[in-house]
C-alpha cells in the first residue's frame, strides 16, 4: 500500500493503473477509521481493481465553533487498518496542498436546495465545504466509483446532486450504516462520548426504529416527530432536528409521500450525533 501526500504523485499513481486498464474506486474519509470505513473499503474492492482511500480533515466543512482542532488524527492506526482491508493507496494531503490559496480564496461548490435544511441549517457552510472538497478529490483521483456511508444521508444526497449537476463521470455507491450491537451508528465522534453517554446514545436508533413503525401503522408525521423528540429528551439528548422527509428531496414529507427517510441529529453532552432510517410507506 502506498502513502501519498502530493497531488502530482497521486495523479501519477492513478494514471499508471488506469493506463493498465484498471478501474479506480475511491473512499473519501477524514480518518480515525472505524469498522464503518473499513466496510466502505471492502465494498470498494468489489467495484474497483485499485482502491484509493483519502484521509483529510477538511477545515472547510467545520464551523468556527466546531471540533476541527479536536478531531482525532490517527494516521498510523488508520494505515494499519487500511493495509489489512486491502487498500492500495492512501492519499493524505496537507491543508496547504488542498487549499494552496487559502480557504478564503477557494472556489466554492455550493449545492442549493438539498443542502439548505437539517444539517445545512444547523451547520451553515458545512455542505459547501463537503461539496468543494469532494469535487476536488474527484478531480484529483478521477475515480470510476466513489463510496460513502449512508449514516450521512443528507451528505450523500448533496454529493449525488452535485455529481449530476456538474456532469462528473463517477458512479456513487451509498453503503449501509454500520452499527454497534446497541444500534448506535459507528462514528468517529462516538469517541467523544463517556461510557454512560454512549449507552444512552443508542436510544437514538431505537427511537428512529420505533418512529418508522409508527409511520407504517399510519400515525401522522407530526405526531411521530413530537413523540420522538420527547423520547430523546427523556434520556438526556438535546435534539437538533428529527424530521420525516421525502427520501429524495429531503423536504418535510407530506402524508401522501411513500419513499421516506427520517433524519435525526441530537446532542448528547458535547457530542452531536446524526442518524437516519429509511421507511417505505404503503397506501
Ligand atoms: O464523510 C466524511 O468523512 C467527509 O464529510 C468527507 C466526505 C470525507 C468529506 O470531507
Amino acid at each position: 500500500m502506498e502513502l501519498i501526500h502530493r497531488i502530482k504523485d497521486l495523479r501519477h499513481f492513478v494514471q499508471s493503473h488506469r493506463s493498465a486498464g484498471k478501474r479506480i474506486a475511491l473512499v473519501p474519509t477524514m480518518g480515525n477509521l472505524h469498522a464503518g470505513h473499513i466496510r466502505l473499503v471492502e465494498e470498494a474492492r468489489r467495484h474497483g481493481d485499485i482502491v484509493v482511500c483519502t484521509i483529510f480533515v477538511n477545515p472547510m466543512q467545520f464551523g468556527p465553533n466546531e471540533d476541527l482542532d479536536a478531531y482525532p488524527r490517527t494516521l498510523d492506526a488508520d494505515m494499519t487498518k487500511l493495509r489489512k482491508a486491502g487498500c492500495d493507496c492512501v492519499f493524505a494531503p496537507t491543508v496547504a496542498e488542498v487549499y494552496p490559496h487559502g480557504l478564503h480564496q477557494q472556489t466554492v461548490v455550493s449545492v442549493p436546495g438539498i443542502s439548505a435544511r437539517h444539517c445545512g441549517a444547523s451547520r451553515p457552510g458545512h455542505f459547501d465545504g463537503v461539496a468543494t472538497v469532494v469535487s476536488k478529490l474527484f478531480n484529483m483521483v478521477e475515480p470510476d466509483t466513489a463510496l460513502f456511508g449512508l449514516k450521512d444521508y443528507q451528505q450523500f444526497m448533496v454529493i449525488t446532486r452535485m455529481v449530476a449537476d456538474l456532469c462528473i463521470p463517477v458512479q456513487l455507491v451509498g453503503v449501509e450504516t454500520q452499527r454497534e450491537e446497541s444500534g448506535l451508528a459507528l462514528s468517529s465522534r462516538n469517541g467523544y462520548l463517556s461510557a454512560d453517554e454512549k449507552q444512552r446514545a443508542s436510544t437514538l436508533f431505537q427511537v428512529l426504529q420505533h418512529s418508522a413503525e409508527q409511520l407504517l401503522a399510519g400515525d401522522a408525521n407530526a405526531d411521530v416527530e413530537a413523540k420522538a423528540l420527547t423520547a430523546l429528551q427523556a434520556v438526556g439528548f438535546r435534539p437538533d432536528y428529527f424530521t420525516v422527509c421525502h427520501a429524495q428531496t429531503l423536504e418535510p414529507a407530506s402524508h401522501s409521500d411513500h419513499d421516506l427517510v427520517i433524519l435525526a441529529a441530537a446532542w448528547m453532552g458535547k457530542t452531536r450525533l446524526i442518524d437516519n432510517i429509511r421507511v417505505q410507506r404503503n397506501d
